[in-house]
């Protein structure tokens, strides 16, 4: 027998060609409690440009909204199970992971039910760790998995907390972009010390950054003072054709592969791969 079948001859599934694969799934909620910042902007294309770099990729949307779903091209009126099913119901992850059009990116679709979840788990037993439990073992088959979650600081947010390794969080280049994030970064901390020992801020991203203001250069300072190293380099520049994918249900690099925001998110992608030692 050979090194590249398994005790009982069964070829392994897929061949060792990323260093990550033969590790569990980073987890990263993308959150801000702050509407409209770019989480799920950001979800998809991180996600999708890491899947062109050849990873696995997993966006489970966790807001009613279910922009992250449109914007994947799911039409979440359509679905059979949505992540209302998985954490509030009992249905396995992996019977409500859809593919998309893009290789190797899937996601977990939300829908409007989600919006009463919040009521729904408060006389849960373990309410928070419904999507913990969920994720446990279902994720492997991914090297990432990105949580869009929605803009509040609720219970689904807190679930997508617990069952994270990472928070990401989007920064708005404008007036009071960091009003708000130091109540996140607070609660990140009380959901650290009793729920999730293991989470940490892992990084920061300035989005529909403006280069001819001088106050995006200045909210850029700012948040580079108050988060150092975790502040990403790449910056995401404001474009309207990032603004205008998810109408067409296609994540930029699918839509506009040579445009301003599909080079951002692909730096994005790299710089992520980089600092989680994969590329
Ligand atoms: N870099 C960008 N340039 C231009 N438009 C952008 C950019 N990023 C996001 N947008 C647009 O801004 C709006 C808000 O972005 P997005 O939906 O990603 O934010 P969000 O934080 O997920 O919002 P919510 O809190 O409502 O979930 C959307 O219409 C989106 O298309
Ligand atoms: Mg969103």
């Amino acid at each position: 027998m050979d090194d590249t079948t398994t005790p009982e001859g069964v070829p392994p599934a897929e061949p060792i060609g990323d260093s990550r694969r033969d590790r569990t799934a980073v987890v990263v909620a993308v959150a801000n409690q702050k509407g409209g910042v770019g989480k799920s902007t950001t979800a998809i294309n991180l996600g999708a440009a890491l899947a062109f770099m050849g990873e696995r990729v997993l966006v489970i949307d966790s807001d009613p909204q279910a922009n992250a779903t449109s914007g994947l091209g799911i039409d979440h009126g359509a679905v059979e199970a949505s992540s209302y099913d998985v954490i509030v119901g009992d249905t396995p992850l992996e019977d409500a992971i859809e593919p998309t059009s893009v290789k190797n990116l899937f996601v977990v679709p939300s829908s409007i039910d989600l919006a009463g979840a919040e009521i729904e788990l408060v006389s849960r037993m373990s309410r928070e760790q419904q999507l913990l439990q969920a994720l446990q073992g279902a994720v492997d088959a991914f090297d990432t998995v990105l949580i869009d979650c929605p803009p509040s600081l609720g219970l689904i947010t807190i679930n997508a907390l617990t069952a994270a390794n990472e928070v990401l969080i989007p920064i708005q280049c404008e007036y009071y972009a960091l009003e708000g994030v130091s109540q996140l970064v607070r609660n990140i901390e009380l959901v650290r010390r009793n729920l999730n020992p293991q989470l940490k801020v892992e990084g920061v991203v300035l989005t529909m950054y403006d280069r001819r203001t001088t106050l995006a250069a200045d909210v850029a300072v700012q948040v580079r003072e108050h988060f150092g190293d975790r502040a990403y380099r790449v910056v995401i520049p404001r474009s309207i054709r990032l603004a205008e994918a998810p109408s067409f249900g296609e994540p930029i690099e699918a839509f506009d592969p040579m445009s301003r925001g599909a080079i951002a998110y692909r730096a994005l992608a790299n710089e992520f791969r980089r600092r989680h030692g994969s590329a």
